[in-house]
């Protein structure tokens, strides 16, 4: 094994404010401890890798630092007993790249219980082509099953944020199980692009954004998973189907929504939480094994784009401005 590694490091400037990202070359023997070493082959692009490039959110504490909150690569080392040296996996999560280095180089360390081992039907890169978004998109699945949301239900699953990661897996999975799906999108370049996924229906963000008077609206939506939250979230929630649930998963048109009381009381509708970080194990894996069967491999490609890691902190601007279509891998050792 080299004692460097190339890697994307993050200096924080003299205001601690900016964060300038440079390629270096790194001492294996800077990486914090951990059980599993892994030569780190590909990793990706999330929103919360945009905001870590380009030192916003809070979400770095201490730099140097080296982001990335998804890798896949091959073992090196393991004193984890469920994963071997040669064994291929996945690492999403943990505040990897947040409170200690992540993919961004190519060589990481990981806790015990923390990898997953990529499942048969995908390799590395397409594991983070999948990554956090659709491990999140997958268990928001697995929620709105948990629920009781069945393919064969009255009125549609809408998809908020469709366009980006987390959506775009979403709408894939939603419409391959059999789901009528209706994609949320505000950008009309992407109309072809969903429908191409197996959406159903495309309804114009503006749509959704519109006030609407009074607590309820028509019942239109079966399920639904949101990755927008603010007035979206808001509307989505007044024209829910009795008894439906609402995947809450992201942020992307701000943290706040005007709630009212009245669809939990007269619709029993749910709100459900997802959270990928801190996702126990068992589920992950079970995510991971679905979305090996659940997805086609033609549609993860068709919303896959794969870049250098030197690109990373250009996209990073692109992501948070919402301009970046699917999801996007970075080359990283592989
Ligand atoms: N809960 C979890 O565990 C978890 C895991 C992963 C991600 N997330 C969160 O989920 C959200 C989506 O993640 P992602 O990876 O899919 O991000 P992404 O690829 O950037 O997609 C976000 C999408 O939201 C829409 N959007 C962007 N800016 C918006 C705005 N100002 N108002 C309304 N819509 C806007 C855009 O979709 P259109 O162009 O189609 O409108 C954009 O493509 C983020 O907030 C992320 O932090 C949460």
């Amino acid at each position: 094994m080299a004692d460097t590694f190339r890697a994307l490091m993050l200096r924080q400037g003299e205001d601690g404010k900016t964060v300038t990202p440079e390629m270096e070359d790194v001492a294996v023997g800077d990486l914090p401890d951990g059980e599993v070493t892994v030569a780190v082959e590909y990793s990706n692009l999330n929103y919360k890798d945009g905001l870590i490039l380009q030192g916003l959110g809070g979400l770095v504490r201490n730099y140097p630092h080296i982001g990335g909150i998804d890798y896949a690569g091959t073992v090196e080392a393991s004193g984890d007993p469920a994963i071997k040296p040669g064994d291929r996996v996945i690492l999403t999560g943990w505040r990897v790249g947040e409170n200690r280095w992540g993919g961004y180089g190519a060589r990481a360390t990981a806790k015990s219980g923390w990898c997953v081992k990529v499942p048969n039907g995908l390799d590395t890169k397409r594991a983070m082509a999948i990554g956090t978004a659709g491990l999140t998109a997958m268990l928001a699945v697995m929620a709105l099953e948990d629920h009781g949301l069945t393919p064969d239900a009255e009125g549609e699953v809408v998809v908020t944020g469709a366009a980006g990661g987390v959506g775009s897996v979403a709408v894939s999975i939603l419409a391959t199980l059999g789901y009528k799906v209706a994609a949320s999108t505000g950008r009309e370049a992407e109309h072809p692009y969903l429908t191409d996924l197996g959406a159903a229906a495309i309804v114009p963000r503006a749509e959704l954004e519109e006030e609407v008077k009074g607590p309820l609206s028509s019942e239109r939506w079966a399920g639904a998973i949101d990755n927008v939250c603010g007035p979206v979230l808001s509307n989505v929630m007044r024209a829910m189907r009795t008894h439906a649930g609402v995947a809450a998963v992201g942020l992307a048109g701000g943290a706040k929504f005007d709630g009212n009381i009245i669809p939990f009381l007269l619709r029993g509708v749910s709100l459900l939480g997802i959270d990928s970080v801190l996702c126990p194990i068992d589920r992950r894996i079970e995510a991971w094994e679905r979305l090996a069967s659940q997805l086609p491999l033609d549609k993860l490609d068709a919303l896959t784009t794969v870049a250098p890691l030197e690109k990373a902190p250009e996209l990073a601007g692109e992501i948070l401005a919402g301009r970046v279509r699917g999801r996007t891998v970075l080359e990283i050792g592989g």
